[in-house]
């Protein structure tokens, strides 16, 4: 019997043990994703021999657009001649980005900084002759802007790689696996050289899909990224060794149910630049896109993609002149806020203060007149045009004292307080928000 009571105190003593390690880990990555979570607006940087011709990124060759050898001679035509990472920097503070994510070597294989590797890169193979890796987290971090490193685990033009490769030799895994640890130990270099020489805040994988886990080994990939900085942040693109979600692309329609995750999308309909592509976003749609991003909890990876000599084209420096412009009279609403309360309450967009006393509602378009509120249980104190300070009044229909229905709150929005772009009515409520979403009635 004593046995029995000695080994039931010792299961539960290892139980809550385990439970309390959980926590500590759960703890450990909600204060390592902070920073992420109010960050909300980041900006993505496709920068490579593309933007040569101006064709789409490794997938012009792969997709059999061009052939892999023409693809390769974009490298002779590849100057960065006027990279200047200072106004790059400058440009990305002025939107309001918190964080920037250049791609360091696409999937086709080409690396921004000076490999020791034997493979391509901007310095030993392109009359750019520089690291542009180094120049921009320098100038960034001097903006006090988190630096994200895009690296591709796809490289279709190592030799070793299998898939398509520069001969097209294909093999699989199987058959030559010592093929596949070569590749493998090009790959843990190459992520030894980007982690030690330039310490990213964040990883942003890309290409998971072409293999496992097990073939990535993204276990080890992970450990040997946190070794280096155990606070560096993993995007969710390492086959299930990842820390945030990154849906493509893709306007939220539903909330997504990850704790962080990030909506990566370009300012035209290409990652690169491609000066054919003039389907270019407009202010209006990408701050309606971002809001209703940030609405649903998540960030927003905005994408620019720079010439070949570094030059960043007018219509996407516009876009984010304008995004921060909007960003500098609405950041109370955006930055550090927490994603907003379930949709059918409010027919928009809406955030909350970290304590969730302050609702945002954002009014897309030019709203004016009656906007409405459903299932608001709290009282409202006050009302205010956010960046103009105008107080509006509200009102209050079908709220029977004895019941527990609030009633539907009714703002008037006058025409002439709207924001060129979408407007922002900060409501602060009694304390804490609460909501009712009965049927009505007595329930
Ligand atoms: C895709 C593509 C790639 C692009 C990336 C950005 O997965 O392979 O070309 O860089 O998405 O999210």
């Amino acid at each position: 019997m004593k046995k029995q009571l000695r080994s039931l105190f010792i299961l539960s003593f290892l139980f809550a043990n385990a439970q309390a390690q959980q926590k500590i880990s759960a703890d450990s990555i909600r204060s390592k994703m902070q920073w992420f979570a109010d960050a909300k607006l980041g900006i993505f940087i496709h920068y490579g021999i593309y933007a040569v011709n101006g064709i789409d990124e490794s997938w012009s060759f792969y997709n059999k657009k061009i052939s892999w050898q023409d693809y390769m001679k974009q490298l002779n035509g590849f100057t960065a001649k006027k990279y200047d990472p200072t106004a790059w920097a400058a440009l990305i503070k002025q939107s309001g980005a918190q964080y920037a994510v250049l791609t360091t070597k696409h999937h086709d294989g080409v690396a921004l900084w000076d490999t020791k590797e034997k493979h391509y890169d901007v310095v030993d193979n392109t009359p750019a002759k520089r690291d542009l890796v180094q120049p921009l987290f320098d100038a960034l971090r001097k903006q006090n802007i988190k630096c994200g490193a895009y690296f591709s685990l796809i490289d279709w033009s190592y030799p070793d790689y299998p898939g398509f490769t520069k001969d097209s030799s294909r093999y699989t895994l199987k058959d030559q696996p010592e093929r596949w640890n070569k590749f493998k130990t090009f790959l843990f270099n190459q992520l030894k050289e980007v982690s030690t020489r330039y310490n990213p805040d964040l990883y942003w994988f890309d290409g998971d899909w072409e293999h496992s886990t097990e073939e990535w080994q993204s276990q080890q990939i992970r450990s040997l990224l946190l070794a280096r900085n155990p606070n560096t942040i993993i995007n969710g693109r390492l086959q299930g060794y990842g820390d945030y979600d990154t849906p493509e692309q893709n306007f939220p329609v539903t909330r997504p149910h990850y704790n962080w995750w990030e909506l990566c999308m370009t300012i035209n309909n290409n990652w690169g630049y491609q000066p054919k592509d003039t389907n270019w976003k407009t202010p209006y749609e990408v701050i309606t896109i971002f809001t209703d991003a940030v609405s649903n909890g998540g960030n927003l990876l905005l994408d620019i993609g720079p010439k070949e000599d570094g030059t960043i084209p007018q219509q996407e420096v516009h876009v984010l002149q304008e995004l921060g412009k909007w960003n500098a009279k609405h950041h109370e609403a955006i930055f550090g806020t927490l994603g907003g309360i379930p949709q059918g309450h409010f027919y928009g967009p809406t955030t909350l203060s970290k304590d969730s006393s302050t609702l945002y509602l954002f009014l897309p378009g030019k709203t004016s007149g009656q906007i409405a509120i459903k299932g608001l249980a709290n009282k409202i104190q006050t009302i205010e045009v956010v960046g103009n300070g105008t107080k509006l009044q509200h009102k209050i229909v079908g709220k029977i004292s004895w019941s527990p229905v609030p009633g539907i709150v009714y703002i008037t929005v006058p025409a002439n307080v709207q924001d060129e772009y979408e407007t922002v009515l900060k409501v602060k409520l009694d304390g804490p928000v609460k909501l009712y979403s009965g049927r009505g009635g007595l329930q």
